[in-house]
């Protein structure tokens, strides 16, 4: 079984610059192969549970796979479980936000499944990031699972600045609020954090590797850029730091997904 390793805050940043302090849990990050296929998370949206299994078992090489809040919901944690057993690798994307308690449990849930990769939303706090973190090192060492990555999730990409502070009275702008939610997180030991491609040389150059950044809005060559507004390519994104990339529907809606999957991992080559 591949697992996570644990790597010690103070080595890898320096705690002036960071905010890493040694009393903190550890930081983690998944172990990737040099392989492409290690860098590529297929998101599996809008997919009932069995056309998700079926779909992941046809995608030739896949390695990793995004279960989002749909799926999740409509098959319950089996699906995880289901996933793994086929060989795969699951990033579960429930994005956690809640009191330190109830994260502290739901990620000591997920991390029970297997999951390697799970978000929470840094505005929970601290306290909560830092419980989720340790129950979720804890259940997964106990369990003899692989220890999964927290990622934070900073300022969704739904979201302006104008209805942040029409709607929640937040004036800080997103470019100075996303470096301040990594920075929380970060503190409380967090691994990694999910942020937009355009984000990623900003926070790498806070956080090197191996801290996570996993990016969505990716488009290969060719690919429709849909809803998604800023995008970027696979390469592109990864030289901008981002460790891991999540890519849905140019790979799930194409004609041939095992082609779009391995045309994908060829721009990495
Ligand atoms: O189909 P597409 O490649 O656009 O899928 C991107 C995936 O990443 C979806 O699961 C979407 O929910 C997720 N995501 C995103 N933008 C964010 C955060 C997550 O597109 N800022």
């Amino acid at each position: 079984m591949i697992s996570n390793q644990p790597f010690s805050c103070p080595s890898q940043f320096g705690a002036a610059e960071t905010g890493w302090f040694s009393d903190y849990p550890l930081a983690l990050a998944p172990t990737l192969s040099s392989d492409p296929a290690d860098r590529i998370i297929v998101a599996l949206d809008g997919m009932a549970p069995e056309q998700a299994l079926a779909f992941a078992a046809h995608v030739e090489g896949l390695r990793w796979v995004k279960v989002g809040l749909e799926l999740f919901v409509q098959s319950g944690p089996q699906v995880v479980a289901q996933l793994r057993e086929q060989g795969l690798r699951v990033f579960l994307d429930l994005k956690f936000h809640d009191i330190p308690a109830t994260m502290a449990g739901a990620c000591r849930r997920a991390a029970a499944l297997g999951a390697e990769l799970i978000t929470v939303h840094a505005c929970a706090g601290s306290e909560a990031l830092q419980a989720a973190q340790a129950a979720a090192i804890e259940e997964a060492q106990g369990a003899g699972h692989p220890v999964p990555t927290l990622l934070a999730v900073t300022v969704l990409t739904s979201w302006d600045e104008r209805r942040l502070q029409q709607q929640l009275a937040i004036g800080q702008g997103i470019g100075k609020r996303v470096p301040a939610l990594a920075q929380l997180s970060v503190t409380a030991g967090i691994g990694g954090c999910v942020c937009s491609p355009l984000e990623a040389s900003t926070l790498r150059a806070q956080y090197p590797q191996p801290f996570a950044l996993v990016t969505p809005g990716i488009r290969p060559r060719g690919a429709a850029v849909g809803d998604q507004a800023r995008v970027m390519g696979p390469a592109e994104a990864m030289a901008a730091g981002a460790s891991q990339l999540v890519i849905g529907r140019p790979i799930t809606k194409a004609e041939d997904p095992s082609t779009a999957f391995a045309a994908c991992c060829a721009e990495l080559s």
